[in-house]
């Protein structure tokens, strides 16, 4: 068993954790949301400069929470890749700091990764081989989870993640940011079958769909083009909640349905969802409906480890220090990085 304090600033909120092995012993998460929603979405280098204000506050309390002291911390660990450059550099200077400071071990951690150990968190004795659907404001990807730093994405979107989809609608509708929580309040009230939507299929060139793929920047249009139809039919006020639940229905529809297959024709027993959207009450709906007649297992960890914090984070590295994995001290930042080279991050070539 091993012992990792972890740091989370990749994007728009600070978070720091103490986790052993599978149990957290604290994690704090400071959101910027109330600073970003002024400007209606996050802006990168205002998201940084919270993150230096605010990182030695969280780190001092998840310590303090833990009720450990440096004694006890058998490595550090900082998401390093990919998120918001400027945002990251904070966080893993921080805990390559720390680590420096006290002679331990420093992992750099791949954010996806981080993600799906939030399942591990929720469900210590989940084991792979298993499907990770992500679906958060940055991402959507069906990950194949193959064992520690070792995955394959089978799937993922041509455009806007889900997650950011839903910002935008809700924008449009005039809702706020972010849009997912309550767009996903307003589709309640909806007729989910009000407007029919497009799915946001992927054309192949030999014809016929990607089974995994997904797009949602033509769906994000359809609703443009149909509040554009509606106010010009003089429709006031918009039937927001109609429109919120026939977009929520399409979105829940074709992520099921991409998942659905994807873990069925790689045998996979179950579906563990991750990201922000994850919370979403059609998507739950759609997929625990669908795995059941399948007979798939499907795992929604709790909220709070669906969203970005610090323990899936000390979760993941806590995974690889236990394999004997470190960062080198010359590892960096990257806004970009592909999950199927999280081994990268510990010194290992790809093949
Ligand atoms: O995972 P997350 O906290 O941050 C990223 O790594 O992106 O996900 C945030 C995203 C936002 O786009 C937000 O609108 C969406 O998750 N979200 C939801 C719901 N709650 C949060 N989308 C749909 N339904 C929800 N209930
Ligand atoms: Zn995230």
């Amino acid at each position: 068993m091993v012992t990792i304090l972890a740091l989370e600033t990749s994007c728009d909120e600070t978070a720091a954790a103490v986790v052993s092995d599978r149990t957290v012993l604290s994690s704090v998460v400071a959101s910027q949301i109330e600073t970003h929603k002024r400007y209606g979405g996050i802006v990168p280098e205002v998201a940084s400069r919270e993150h230096v204000v605010t990182v030695g506050d969280a780190i001092a309390t998840a310590l303090d929470q833990s009720r450990l002291g440096w004694a006890d911390i058998d490595g550090v660990a900082a998401t390093c890749a990919p998120g918001l450059v400027g945002a990251l550099m904070v966080g893993l200077t921080a805990g390559k700091t720390l680590a420096m400071v006290h002679n331990k071990p420093f992992l750099g951690v791949h954010h996806l990764e981080g993600h799906i150990y939030a399942s591990y968190l929720a469900d210590p004795d989940l084991q792979p081989p298993y499907l990770c659907l992500l679906v958060s404001g940055g991402h959507t990807s069906l990950i194949y989870v193959k064992d520690c730093g070792h995955y394959e994405t089978l799937g993922q979107t041509r455009d806007d993640a889900a997650g950011e989809a839903f910002d935008k609608v809700a924008r449009l509708l005039g809702l706020g940011y972010p849009g997912g929580p309550v767009m996903d309040r307003l589709a309640k009230e909806g007729n989910p079958k009000a407007f029919p939507l497009p799915e946001g299929n992927i054309s192949l060139p030999g014809g016929g769909f990607h089974p995994y793929d997904s797009s949602f920047s033509g769906l994000k249009t359809a609703v443009l083009r149909l509040v554009e139809r509606l106010r010009a039919e003089g429709v006031d006020p918009l039937p927001v909640a109609d429109i919120a639940a026939s977009f929520q229905e399409t979105v829940a529809r074709g992520l099921t349905k991409r998942a659905i297959a994807c873990a069925l024709d790689y045998g996979l027993p179950a579906i563990a969802l991750g990201g922000g959207v994850a919370a979403n009450s059609g998507l739950r709906q759609h997929l625990q409906e669908a795995a059941a007649e399948k007979g798939l297992k499907v795992m929604f960890p709790p909220l709070k480890l669906c969203t970005d914090n610090a323990a899936m984070i000390g979760c993941a590295a806590a995974d690889h220090l236990n394999r004997g994995h470190r960062s080198p001290w010359s590892v960096g930042v990257q806004s970009r990085m592909p999950v199927t080279r999280v081994m990268e991050l510990y010194g290992e070539s790809q093949p």
